[in-house]
Parts: C-alpha cells; structure tokens; sequence
C-alpha cells in the first residue's frame, strides 16, 4: 500500500514560493455606528517553512486576520493566497471531542482528510508519539491534563497534513512550566516536519521564543507597525538574555502602540 503521509523532503519540489501571501488585506465588520475597520491593509508573506509570531494587543484583530488566513472568513478587501491548500489551525480552547478517546480524535481528523481506514490507526499512533503522548491512545480528554490535551490538539492540526499551521494564543491557558516545554515541543516538531507556522500571541517572550520573525500589529485598526528578524539560535529557553534584551525591545514598542490608542 502506498504511504498515506508524503514525508516533507519527499515534497519539497512541490513547494511554493510562499505558504501564504496578504496583499492589501482590510476587514471592517457592521457595528451599531455603521461599519467599524479592524484590519487595514495588511500586506504579509509567511515563507515555505517559516515561522512568524504575530503579536499585538487583545482586540487588535489578531484572531480576526488568522480567520481570514484560515479561510474561515473573507476580506473586506485584498487577496490571501494558501497556495498549498487548506492550512490547519489551532486555537486556545484544544475543541476535542470529549466522547472519542485521544487517538480517535486524531483518526476523525485523518478520515476527514481521506486517509483510508486502515492507515489510520497507526498514522495516529505516530502522530501521538511525535507529540510525546505515546500511550495515550485510549485516554479520554478528561483524563488528559490541560498540557496534554493541547498536545492531542496539536497532533490533531498536524493529522491534516497541511503545509501551514495556523496558531492562535494555543498556550495561553497554561500555566508558565507546561507552556515551557510546549515551546520547545512546537520548536521541535516545526524543525521535524518543515511545516509554515503563523503563529498569534500577546506574549511578547513567546513571540520572541518561537519565531524567526516577529510582526507586530497597531491596534484600531490592525495594521502592520514593525517588523523583526529573531536571529537567535533554536532551541532558545524563554529566560536567554538575548531573548529578553529583544523582547524589552518589542513590549517599549507595543507599550506606545497601546498608549497611541488609549487602550487599557
Ligand atoms: N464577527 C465579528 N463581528 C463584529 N466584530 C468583530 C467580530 N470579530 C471580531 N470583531 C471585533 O474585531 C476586533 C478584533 O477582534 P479579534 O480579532 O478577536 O482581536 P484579537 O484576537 O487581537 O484579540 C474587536 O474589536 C472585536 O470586537
Ligand atoms: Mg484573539
């Protein structure tokens, strides 16, 4: 039988330029006083195997752009391309079934994605290992921790196959250790699996820790105020001083792109 998961190098010559493209993206949405703009004219590229935080307040429209990239919503105006198809997402909430075990909640997935019956049940069984949850097939979510079920979320986004991962706030409900070695797990299965990471937070040490490239949003409206390169070796640990230097760096800039906007 034919693999049903295509290992990343064995893709590379289908790879595009980019795993995603925003040229010019605004979103408004209808409030009561007529129509309110939440994205103005973001213009974003996320390179094949790329991993960039996007970081800004709460409410400047993060999980609003994610959407949109996700193709869970459309742009006011603008285009967004995800040459590689449809891009998997993860969000804060881990949103398994409570009733499926923690491998069937990764079979759904792959059946969802057409993976044939018979290679499921393995597929997930790797999946789980590649998040360190191996042996725990049979658990059902509540018997998981909250770190272990955002693991089983994980695996779950990365049981689509999808070329782009497309993450919003997924630690931010845990606590500071969990997230920690979080971290260094999504820094690993990135640098295993190739994948294109987007990657939301308003954790400036996150941003800072996980990506190549941090792009910091305005708020009301959304728009595209700094960007910065993180040459910084991985694995770094959140508490590396040039970590910290950077990220006191980003927080004095995103302080004033909150007080411009009297937020908070
Ligand atoms: N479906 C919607 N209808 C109306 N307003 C929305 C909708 N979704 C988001 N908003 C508004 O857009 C702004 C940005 O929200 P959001 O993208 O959730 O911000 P963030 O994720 O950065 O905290 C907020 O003011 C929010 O109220
Ligand atoms: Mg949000």
């Amino acid at each position: 039988m034919a693999t049903a998961i295509a290992k990343a190098e064995d893709r590379v010559s289908v790879e595009h330029e980019y795993a995603a493209r925003l040229g010019h993206v605004s979103k408004s949405f209808n409030g009561p006083a007529g129509p309110q703009l939440v994205l103005d004219d973001i213009t974003l590229d996320v390179a094949p195997g790329e991993f960039v935080t996007l970081l800004g307040a709460s409410g400047c429209g993060k999980s609003t752009l994610l959407n949109l990239v996700a193709g869970l919503d459309r742009p006011t105006a603008g285009s967004i391309e995800t040459p590689g198809g449809r891009p998997a997402l993860m969000f804060q909430e881990h949103a398994l079934f409570p009733w499926l075990t923690a491998g069937k909640n990764i079979e759904l997935a792959l059946k969802l994605r057409g993976v044939p019956k018979g290679a499921r049940r393995q597929e997930a069984e790797r999946l789980l290992e590649l998040v360190r949850l191996g042996g725990a097939f049979r658990k059902r979510v509540h018997e998981l921790s909250g770190g272990m079920r955002q693991r089983v979320a994980m695996a779950r986004a990365l049981a689509q196959d999808s070329r782009l991962l497309l993450m919003d706030e997924p630690f931010a409900a845990l606590d500071a250790i969990t997230r920690d070695v979080l971290h260094d797990e999504l820094t690993r299965i990135w640098r295993e699996t190739n994948v294109s990471v987007l990657f939301v937070t308003h954790n400036v040490r996150e941003a800072v820790r996980l990506a190549q490239r941090v792009v910091l949003l305005s708020s009301r409206p959304g728009r595209v105020a700094r960007e910065w390169t993180v040459d910084i070796d991985q694995p770094r640990r959140i508490e590396d001083t040039a970590v910290a230097e950077l990220s006191v760096e980003i927080t004095e800039e995103l302080r004033g792109e909150i007080r411009r906007h009297g937020q908070h």
